[in-house]
Order: structure tokens, then C-alpha cells, then sequence
């Protein structure tokens, strides 16, 4: 297909709403670019509005103002099975009366593809997801995870340009979700497979993406590289919802270029970078990761705050310590320490100082 947009985005959404009920909006202002061979994940809490966008990509809903286009033309009007999308849907079941053979012939039936072409396809799509032997059952013969991993082989055995998947290997146990994972990628990024993909599984969207679109209440609070998105959190609902976080809320007390300064609601201070604060006097959320929390003075700058804490509990997971600790009225504060030979244990009750380079500690949003 030739590229006759204006940008090189292969899927775009333009100011896309949706409301089912012409009255509540699911989507509030959806604009997304993902270009082609781009594995864009959409994370977001229950009912934050993901499948709705599938569905509008898809063609099985409409959008209720907006754009969507694929590779720089408006498909409103393309009805779902012209469109050349492979999907995986919780809900879209394989076709019952036909074998799974039958049932991954279908699409390249449809696409006029040769028999022998059609059956060397089917094999390799069959043995990717390791159901080789299972060609000749129905869907019923199958079980959940069985069937989910055919539904997979389906969408991809005619090598679309464009795939949906929405929770794919939800019903799968880890050790083959994992191993799906690293097909789902290594095939996408071999045949350059635009993927879209939903997932609640915060480790699967950061292990699997070239970037992660955090969804809340029908808006994408952050897309980014996983890497950015779980170090630059842009808010505090991304900060939460990302990863393990600590908040302590206080007021913005100094802000200069690259630094504030926040008084805690306790009366400490703490060194932290503005992130979205913008002036003295603003209440603010102070957002700092486990594993970058010091309890050891020497590892932080000179002149760097250090907060009173109290240990509550050491817990042992082997490669790493983990301790809740009571820091400024916040008793699940949790830091993180790597099992080295030279690393303290801390013992309940004990009380000690902890603190961190400012640039790990993000002021946001209160
Ligand atoms: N067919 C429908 N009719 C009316 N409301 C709907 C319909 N489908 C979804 N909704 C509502 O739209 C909102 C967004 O739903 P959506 O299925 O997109 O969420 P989601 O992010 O996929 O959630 P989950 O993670 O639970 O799958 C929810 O409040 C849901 O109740
Ligand atoms: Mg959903």
C-alpha cells in the first residue's frame, strides 16, 4: 500500500472519542500515531477504555467523533474483514464446526492463497504455538490455553500487516506465557508485524514493547519506551500504577532549575526534581523507586537531605532484600537492596537514615 499521509504513522488516531451511551465518554481524546512494524502495548486499569479502542481499530465499533486511519487513509468506511487485520480477541471464538485445520485455512482461503502454500503455512503457524499434533480436533476438544494459542496461530498465519491482541495469554501458565512472549516479538519484529497489544500484565507490556501507552479513565496518561516510562514516570498515576513507587506528600518549598525543594507534611525536607510542579506553595506528590533509596551516607551526595526511618520488617527473597519501613507518617515504605556479601540486614525496630540523589526522586502532581 503506498504511504499517502503526511507523517510515517502506519495507525493513527485523531481526537477519537467513544461513548456507548451518547451520553459517557469511554474514550475521552484519544490521539495515538504508531508507525509501521511498531509493537505499541495499551496498559491501563480494568474498564480504562483498551478494548474499546481495539474494537474501533478492528471495525466492530465506531468511533463517536474522530479519525482512525490505516497507513494514512480513513477506514470508518472499510468494513472489518477488508481491513487486513489479524486479531486475537477474548471474545472472538475459533469457529466451532471446523477442525483446527480448517479453521487456520480459512483466512488464506479468503486471501485466494494455493493449497500447498496454504498448508505449508498452516504447519509453520501450528507449530509456533506448539499444537502440531491438534489439526485434525475442533475447538471443543481443546482446552482454554490450547484454544487461545490456536486463535493466535490464526491471526498470524496469513502474515497481516496489522495484529490486535487483547490479552492473548491470559488462560496460558507462566512458563508458556513466557515462551509465547518471546514468539509473539521475535515474529512481529521478523516480519515487521505492527502489533497492537493489551495486556494487565505490567512485566509482559515492559518485556514485550517498543513502547507502553498507560491508559486511565479513557485517556493515555504517558506513552513511552518501557525504559522511560518506568524511570520518568509524567504523573503520579503512572508512577502508581508502573512498578513498585513510594509517595510521601508535602509542599513545594524552593524550585530552581532541576531541583525542589519539598517540605513533607511532617516537617522534613527532601531534595527532588520538579516534574510537574510549577511553583512554590503547590501541594505535591514525592514519587521515589525502591531500589534507589540509600541507607548508607557515604553513597550520597554531600549536603543531600537524609529522612528518619523506622524498619518494620525485613523480608528475604533471595536476590534481593526487601524493607518496609515507617518514613514521614507512610509505614509501607518500602526499599530494596541487592543480596551482596557486604549488604546490611536490617532488623525491626532499628532506626535509621535513609535518602537519594534527587534527580531519583520526582516531584508530581499531588
Ligand atoms: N458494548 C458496550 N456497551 C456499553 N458500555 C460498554 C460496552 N463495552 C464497554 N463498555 C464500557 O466502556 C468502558 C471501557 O470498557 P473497555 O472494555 O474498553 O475497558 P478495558 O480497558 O478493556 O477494561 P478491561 O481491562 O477490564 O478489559 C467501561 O466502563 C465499560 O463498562
Ligand atoms: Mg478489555
Amino acid at each position: 500500500m503506498a504511504d499517502t499521509s503526511s507523517n510515517d504513522a502506519f495507525v493513527e488516531f485523531e481526537r477519537v472519542q467513544k461513548s456507548y451511551d451518547g451520553e459517557i465518554l469511554v474514550v475521552k481524546d484519544l490521539n495515538l500515531q504508531i508507525p509501521k512494524g511498531e509493537f505499541l502495548t495499551m496498559l491501563g486499569p480494568s474498564g480504562s477504555g483498551k478494548t474499546t479502542c481495539l474494537m474501533m481499530l478492528a471495525g466492530f465499533e465506531t468511533a463517536t467523533h474522530g479519525e482512525i486511519k490505516l497507513d494514512g487513509r480513513p477506514i470508518n468506511n472499510i468494513p472489518p474483514h477488508k481491513r487486513g487485520i489479524g486479531m486475537v480477541f477474548q471474545n472472538y471464538a475459533l469457529f466451532p464446526h471446523m477442525t483446527i485445520n480448517e479453521n487456520l485455512s480459512f483466512p488464506l482461503e479468503v486471501r485466494k492463497i494455493g493449497k500447498s502454500d496454504r498448508e505449508a503455512k498452516v504447519k509453520r503457524a501450528l507449530d509456533m504455538v506448539e499444537m502440531g499434533d491438534f489439526g485434525g480436533r475442533r475447538p471443543a476438544q481443546l482446552s482454554g490455553g490450547q484454544q487461545q494459542r490456536i486463535a493466535l496461530a490464526r491471526a498470524l498465519v496469513f502474515e497481516p500487516e496489522l495484529v490486535l491482541m487483547d490479552e492473548p495469554l491470559g488462560a496460558l501458565d507462566k512458563q508458556l506465557r513466557e515462551k509465547m512472549q518471546f514468539e509473539i516479538t521475535d515474529l512481529a519484529h521478523r516480519l515487521g508485524i505492527t502489533v497492537v497489544y493489551v495486556t494487565h500484565d505490567q512485566t509482559e507490556a515492559l518485556t514485550m514493547s517498543d513502547r507502553v501507552a498507560v491508559f486511565d479513565d479513557g485517556r493515555i496518561q504517558q506513552i513511552a519506551p518501557p525504559d522511560e516510562l518506568y524511570e520518568s514516570p509524567q504523573n503520579s498515576f503512572v508512577a502508581q500504577f508502573i512498578g513498585e513507587n513510594n509517595t510521601l506528600e508535602g509542599t513545594v518549598k524552593e524550585l530552581s532549575e532541576g531541583l525542589a525543594l519539598v517540605q513533607l507534611d511532617d516537617g522534613e525536607m527532601v531534595d527532588c526534581m520538579p516534574v510537574n510542579v510549577s511553583k512554590v506553595g503547590e501541594r505535591t506528590k514525592v514519587s521515589i523507586r525502591p531500589e534507589r533509596v540509600e541507607f548508607q551516607k557515604e553513597r550520597l551526595k554531600e549536603g543531600a537531605h537524609m529522612l528518619k526511618a523506622t524498619v518494620k520488617e525485613f523480608i528475604y527473597m533471595g536476590d534481593v532484600f526487601r524493607t518496609r519501613l515507617s518514613v514521614a507518617g507512610n509505614d509501607d515504605f518500602i526499599i530494596k537492596s541487592r543480596n551482596a556479601p557486604d549488604q546490611v540486614r536490617l532488623k525491626p525496630g532499628q532506626q535509621i537514615e535513609i535518602g537519594w540523589l534527587h534527580e531519583d526522586c520526582r516531584a508530581l502532581d499531588a
